[in-house]
């Protein structure tokens, strides 16, 4: 659909599952080369399976999104063997449910390493070899409606706050960067389906039943449901759109 996407090079982290893989096959269907970065290794696999799906180059890199070093490691090897990525998504991304005053201090930490320094470290990455390039370059965040609402029954107020944060954080960069082609944007999801929303809604299907009945849509997103608006970003057809959080949720935070 975006055909300028064809043959651009984009790095991917937490694609080894979930949101972030769904979202490597949507580029991936475009003609982008791909490297995905994950915790898990089955991203090996994932990035195997994307390559024989889709006939494009792909990589899978072990690595935490939280270790600056590793995160520069790995994009200089990403770089050697898929070129230099023109294209960032940021999808790595962990939540935690708790009531705030039982909240350890190394839980709290861990969802603001992983959400916020994670998406900062790799974007600091992307950006240093984007403006070496000189070439156009779209970062997306995955951040989520919980940088704008608080969502409801659970208490999660470290993701809530890593999210917001990630927005501000586009939008700081997308300021600083704009004058050297690289556009910062975000996306922010309602609730999807996915492993990490799985867990919660299998162990308790009341829930998922409650939320959906609080989007207008009346239905969970599907990750398919990202990727028009995803691919669109990161196309030169968004050339001026750049700082924003775009909200993508059924009508949820319309209520
Ligand atoms: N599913 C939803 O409803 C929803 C809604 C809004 C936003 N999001 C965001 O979308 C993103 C993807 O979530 P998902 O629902 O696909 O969950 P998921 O758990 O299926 O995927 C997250 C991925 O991130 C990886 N990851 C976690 N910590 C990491 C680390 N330190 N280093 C590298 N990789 C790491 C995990 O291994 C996993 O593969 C997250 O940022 C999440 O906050 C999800």
């Amino acid at each position: 659909m975006f055909e300028d996407l064809n043959g651009r090079t984009a790095v991917i982290t937490g694609g080894a599952r979930g949101l972030g893989y769904s979202l490597a096959t949507a580029l991936a269907r475009s003609g982008v080369r791909v490297a995905l970065l994950d915790l898990l290794p089955s991203v090996e696999a994932s990035a195997k399976r994307l390559a024989s799906e889709y006939g494009v180059d792909a990589r899978g890199w072990v690595v935490d999104v939280t270790d600056p070093h590793a995160i520069e490691t790995v994009f200089t090897e990403a770089e050697t063997e898929l070129g230099t990525a023109s294209v960032l998504i940021t999808a790595a991304g962990i939540t935690v449910w708790g009531d705030s005053v039982d909240v350890q201090a190394a839980t709290w930490r861990k969802v603001m390493a992983v959400n916020l320094d994670g998406t900062f470290f790799t974007a600091q990455a992307f950006a240093r070899r984007a403006l070496a390039a000189g070439e156009p370059a779209s970062a997306i965040f995955v951040s989520s409606m919980s940088a704008f609402i608080v969502n409801s029954p659970q208490f999660q107020a470290s993701y809530n706050s890593s999210k917001a944060a990630v927005s501000h954080l586009a939008t700081s960069l997308a300021v600083e960067w704009a004058g050297s082609g690289i556009r910062v944007n975000a996306i922010a999801p309602g609730y999807f389906l996915s492993d990490m929303t799985r867990q919660f809604t299998e162990a308790n299907p009341e829930l998922a039943q409650q939320w959906i009945s609080d989007i207008p849509m009346g239905r969970m997103g599907e990750p398919e449901d990202l990727h028009g608006l995803v691919t669109y970003l990161a196309s030169e057809s968004s050339s001026y759109l750049t700082g924003q959080s775009i909200v993508i949720d059924g009508g949820y935070t319309a209520l």
